[in-house]
Formats: C-alpha cells, sequence, structure tokens
C-alpha cells in the first residue's frame, strides 16, 4: 500500500478524553443506526444447551481426549467461539498482563499520545479503523503492537514504556500464549482430520504474527446509543481474549446477539476468516461487537493470531471435491488487510468477498 494514499480527513478524537469532560450525551458521531444499537435491556443469555460453549483444555491430555475434541469441533462449527478454562496460562501472568494495559490506559493523555497511530497502520495509540470521513466512530480507545515474532516486535519504539514492569509482563504471556496457540492449531486441524501440523505450517507457525491489541471503553453517557466496537468478524486465524470480568462482548447467532458472561481466568477463543477460509466453512468466523456500560470502564485485550501479508490462503485441498467444492477464491492475507485499513471494519463483508 502506498502510505501517503491514507490521511485522517478529521481530527482523531480520543474516547478516553471525550468520557472525562463528563458530557451527558454522546456526540452524533457515535451513535448508530437503530438497527445496529446493543439493546441492552433484551441482551440474551441462554440455558445450558445454548450458550457459547465452555472448553476444559485440560480435557487433551487424557481420558477425555475424544469427548474434548468433540467439543471443540462442535464450538468452531456452531458457534465460532469458546471459553477455554484450564488452558496452561498462568492466572499470575493474565492478572498481571491486564493490570500493566490498565495502568498504561491510566498514564494522562500526553504520554499516551506520542504513540498515536499512523492511517495506514494500525500500531500504536488509535481511536478509530479506516479514514472514511463522517464515518460511525467506536466508544473506544485501543493500543496495538505485535508480541511475536520477535523481529517484528519493536519494544523499544512501540510497546508502552509504562507502567515499567510493561515489557517483562507482556513478555511472559506473550510465551504462555504461543504455547496455548501452537496446541490449538494442532487440535484444530486434527479436528478437521488434517495433519496435526497443517494449520500451522499454512500460516507459518511457530513465527507467525501474533498482534495484541488492548481495548479501552470508557464509560458511555449513553451505552445504548453506541458501541465499543462495531460488528464485525476478525481478519486473522484465531483470537484470544482476555478482559477485565466486566461484560460487554456480544456475539452473534443467527439473527441474535448472546452476551458473553465473563467467566474469571477463561481465555475467550474465536475462529477468524482465514480459518474460515481454510476450512472451507467448517469452521465458522462469526460476528461479534462490544457494548460499554453507564458507569464502568471495560478493558480487553485482544491477541490476534495473523498471516504475514504475502500467505496465500485458500480451502485446504484435502477437503474439497467434487461434493464439497471450494468456496472461497485463494488470495494473500495481504489483499485483505488493505481493504481493512482503508474501509474500517464491516461485518463479515471482506471473507464475504472472496467467496467464489
Ligand atoms: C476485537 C474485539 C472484543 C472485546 O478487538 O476485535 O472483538 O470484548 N474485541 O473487546
Ligand atoms: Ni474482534
Amino acid at each position: 500500500m502506498v502510505e501517503e494514499e491514507l490521511t485522517w480527513k478529521e481530527p482523531v478524537q480520543r474516547v478516553q478524553a471525550l468520557a472525562e469532560k463528563g458530557l451527558k450525551e454522546v456526540p452524533p458521531s457515535y451513535i448508530r443506526p437503530v438497527s445496529e444499537r446493543p439493546c441492552l435491556d433484551k441482551q440474551i443469555h441462554l440455558g445450558d444447551d445454548g450458550s457459547i460453549p465452555v472448553i476444559d483444555f485440560s480435557g487433551l491430555e487424557d481420558h477425555r481426549r475424544e469427548d474434548t475434541m468433540d467439543q471443540i469441533s462442535r464450538a468452531c462449527e456452531e458457534w465460532g467461539f469458546f471459553q477455554l478454562i484450564n488452558h496452561c496460562v498462568p492466572v499470575p501472568v493474565m492478572d498481571r498482563t491486564v493490570a500493566a494495559a490498565r495502568e498504561f490506559f491510566d498514564l494522562p493523555l500526553e504520554e499516551k499520545q506520542v504513540y498515536a497511530n499512523k492511517p495506514w497502520s494500525l500500531v500504536g495509540y488509535g481511536s478509530r479503523i479506516g479514514v472514511t470521513e463522517g464515518a460511525i466512530l467506536d466508544w473506544g480507545d485501543y493500543f496495538l503492537h505485535y508480541l511475536w515474532p520477535l523481529d517484528k516486535r519493536d519494544v523499544d519504539q512501540e510497546w508502552p514504556r509504562k507502567p515499567a514492569s510493561y515489557v517483562e509482563t507482556l513478555d511472559e504471556y506473550t510465551h504462555a500464549l504461543h504455547n496455548l496457540c501452537s496446541r490449538l492449531l494442532e487440535a484444530l486441524s486434527e479436528s478437521l482430520g488434517l495433519r496435526k501440523d497443517y494449520i500451522g505450517e499454512i500460516f507459518g507457525w511457530p513465527d507467525t504474527n501474533l498482534v495484541l491489541r488492548i481495548n479501552y471503553y470508557p464509560p458511555c453517557p449513553s451505552p445504548d446509543l453506541t458501541l465499543g466496537v462495531g460488528s464485525h468478524s476478525d481478519g486473522g486465524v484465531i483470537t484470544f481474549l482476555l478482559h477485565d470480568n466486566v461484560p460487554g462482548l456480544q456475539v452473534r447467532k443467527g439473527d441474535r446477539w448472546l452476551l458473553l458472561e465473563p467467566i474469571p481466568n477463561a481465555i475467550v477463543v474465536n475462529i477468524a476468516d482465514q480459518l474460515q477460509i481454510l476450512s472451507n466453512g467448517r469452521f465458522k468466523s462469526v460476528e461479534h461487537r462490544v457494548a460499554v456500560n453507564k458507569d464502568t470502564v471495560r478493558m480487553s485485550l485482544a491477541t490476534f493470531c495473523n498471516p504475514d501479508v504475502d500467505t496465500i490462503i485458500a480451502p485446504a485441498e484435502d477437503l474439497v471435491n467434487d461434493d464439497n467444492p471450494a468456496l472461497y477464491r485463494a488470495m494473500t492475507y495481504g489483499e485483505f488487510l488493505e481493504s481493512l485499513c482503508r474501509d474500517g471494519l464491516k461485518g463479515k463483508d471482506y471473507v464475504e468477498s472472496f467467496r467464489r
């Protein structure tokens, strides 16, 4: 992409700074059309057979293996989302990671502002994706940087220098998450009937990118009119989400939106677009969005496992035959990313645009 092609066409407003002014009403640029509003009074929590699956990852290691594999397959096929418990990322590491992210956002605006991101890159301190003039904006700020591979993460320039513990803490989290991702990609390969290294090899494991987006959703005077992140599916392979236990994430199930009920110490996992394409539509990359609160800050840390821009992605040959023709054309991840930086998040439009 030619970098100069993209410019901010209007000033970038930090939502945290806006919220701290104590507004009585949300400004018009954050107000969603009625059809996109979060319906907070009708958030659906379903019963045992109908809520986002919770999977005990330690079940892969013992006599529960077959049953656990089954649960993983079903979650990926029917929900595209699950909450993972007993997942081998140590709880103290998760706690320290969320706390370090919070400390960064608690710094004065000027200290965060030095990391302000550019319109052609999501890396740094940001408050919008896409440059479209007059776009409806999300009620949230973010901070994005690489965690992995080591030669792409620029700890000196791109990671917060405060709090002092940030680098050490995030490094610890990265290694634990890399290990979890490795094991999960193997399980997903097996569950598709592929060699256990299959998905990893396509996406360049162990050097597949892990990119962290810390989301900060300030309190909002009119949470019923706006969203912290508008409806979207994630563009990469798979996403891991830590949060501060404040509810807000809503997941699409058919034509309804379900509120994910936070389970302390669980990691939320969702299938992203490239895995939907590779699995030829068997695994679902499901739309989700974020509702915000009137009185409470909500924070989440999404780690996106993303291929390199020149990785060619297509339905796995072993999954395609006369009865199951390829549903998507081959494309590079770069093509995909370019549309995203230009046009912002748009439901599932990107993955659908690669349909044959
Ligand atoms: C994201 C996302 C959900 C959340 O950052 O892509 O979907 O709960 N975040 O913050
Ligand atoms: Ni997302």
